[in-house]
């Protein structure tokens, strides 16, 4: 552990963002945000509407936040809302009528479940995973897919900042020794954390939020990212892991789940560490290989650790953390100055409540304007919106097999008017065109709808006005 010091003002520490739109990486590009040419966004937006608000069914299951059950109400849409999940058979009923059906983790989308959804076009989910979803025979269907994944980002930092005090403080064993009975006051190896270092590994939504939290309590704070990322307040990207390893006083991991981040903590990372220094993994259970650290903490390398995701995890509520579920469990809880939670980080009220907000918007955006930012299974498209001095303008949405010659016979489709904007892009073997055309009368609409309905590479059609 490093003595405390003041951190000194560094004017070399700006840094420049290299970052594209398609990632989501950056904190600073939201992943909603949108393209450039938004800029100029007229103040009155048509309302685009070849439906009845009232006519678009929603079911909403498993409890989904009151913020998202407002803002499709709002819309005028019927909202049926239904506090548990369903029985497959009983979702197969329901699930045939609507068009949008909200979900948390509970209720499973299998093909053999969205086969009966004969109107549905859009799923949220109301959570992070999307795994209890069919995404691909969703999207082989038009049906697009949304969650919210860094709707809890702030939750997870404020948890970290909660675990570095306390592994520092050696909190949870004084806590756990006195529901013993035991009182026993010390002071040896407990430390403020001001003037410390924090090492972030991974400075995406989460790390970033962590770092304007640490410095705000007097913390050093240096991160290291496989992307160059431009720095929140004084923190300093490094070039290496090894480099992070061998400056901070607390690392905590902030990665994606992939094939690279796999086992990213094995005992050569544990070894580049400082000695006494403290680890804290809120990311994924894959990304540290739990043996090494038990090896690691008993040979006090490594002085505390706080876990929040292991490689495997119950499935519910229970009696489940053991040896059956992962093999060293009875090494690592039995070591002091461990903190184990199970998988909560992003676990809050607020979360909750900014992911009913987030998906219930996308839902929306998708259903009025066939927006498909921020969707799972399909490329995302947007265009700008309408406005209301366009009167005779349509918005087409050809959503179609990603096969050779269909923007051909598309554009000969449209080309009868004026194509005034038009965006496709694809994902695997679906795409999806979006086109904004003028000069349509009223009369042609049909026609255009049934020649687009026509086409051997159509998914689904849909002409918005
Ligand atoms: N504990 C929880 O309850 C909880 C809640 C939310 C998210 N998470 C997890 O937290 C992690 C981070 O989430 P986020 O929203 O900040 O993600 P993010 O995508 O915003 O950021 C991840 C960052 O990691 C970087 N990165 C990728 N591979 C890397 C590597 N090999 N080395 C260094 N950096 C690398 C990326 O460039 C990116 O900047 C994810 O694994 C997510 O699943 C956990």
């Amino acid at each position: 552990m490093t003595p405390p010091k003041d951190i000194p003002y560094r004017v070399d520490m700006a840094r420049s963002v290299s970052n594209s739109l398609s990632l989501s990486t950056s904190p600073t590009s939201h992943f909603h945000s949108p393209p450039s040419s938004f800029k100029d966004r007229p103040q009155y937006n048509k309302q685009l509407k070849p439906f009845q608000r009232e006519s678009i069914k929603v079911l909403l299951l498993e409890n989904v936040n009151q913020t998202g059950r407002d803002i499709l109400e709002q819309q005028g849409y019927q909202v049926e809302f239904l506090k548990s999940s369903l029985p497959e058979d009983q979702l197969i009923q329901k699930i045939r009528d609507v068009h949008v059906i909200g979900i948390r983790s509970k209720t499973k989308l299998t093909e053999n479940v969205l086969k009966h959804a004969r109107n549905l076009i859009v799923i949220g989910c109301f959570c992070i995973g999307t795994n209890q979803v069919d995404l691909q025979y969703a999207a082989r269907n038009g049906i697009a897919v949304f969650n919210s994944p860094f709707s809890n980002s702030r939750s997870v930092a404020e948890l970290v900042i909660a675990e570095v005090i306390a592994l520092a403080r050696q909190l949870g064993d004084r806590s756990m020794e006195l529901h013993n009975g035991v009182w026993n006051k010390v002071s040896n190896g407990c430390w403020e954390i001001r003037g410390k270092t924090l090492g972030i590994v991974g400075y995406g939504h989460i790390g970033s939020q962590l770092s304007v939290l640490a410095e705000s309590m007097g913390m050093s704070v240096i991160y290291y990212d496989v992307v160059n990322l431009m720095s929140m307040g004084t923190a300093r990207q490094v070039s290496s892991l090894e480099e992070l390893l061998g400056a901070a006083d607390f690392v905590s991991l902030h990665v994606p789940e992939l094939p690279e981040t796999k086992n990213l903590f094995t005992s050569k990372q544990f070894e580049q560490m400082k000695n006494g220094s403290y680890l804290i993994n809120n990311s994924r259970g894959s990304v540290v290989e739990i043996a090494a650290l038990v090896d690691a903490m008993r040979t006090g390398k490594v002085a505390g650790a706080a876990l929040d995701v292991y490689p495997n995890e119950p499935g519910g509520n229970g009696p489940y953390f053991s040896n059956e579920l992962n093999s060293w469990t009875a090494d690592l809880t039995k070591l002091k100055n461990v903190i184990l939670t199970p998988h909560i980080g992003g676990s809050t009220e607020e979360a909750q409540s900014a992911i009913g907000i987030e998906v219930a918007n996308a839902l929306v955006r998708f259903v009025n304007e066939g927006a498909t930012l921020g969707a799972v299974n399909m490329p995302e498209v947007n265009l700008r919106s309408l406005t209301l001095d366009e009167p005779n303008h349509v918005r087409v949405i050809f959503i179609h097999k990603n096969v050779p010659g269909v923007l051909r016979r598309v554009n000969s489709i449209l080309g009868n008017h004026n194509v005034d904007k038009q965006m496709t892009d694809s994902r695997g073997e679906v795409a999806y065109l979006m086109a904004d055309i003028s000069d349509v009368d009223q009369g042609e609409i049909k026609d255009l709808y049934q020649s687009l309905e026509e086409d051997s590479s159509r998914i689904r059609v849909r002409v918005l006005y």
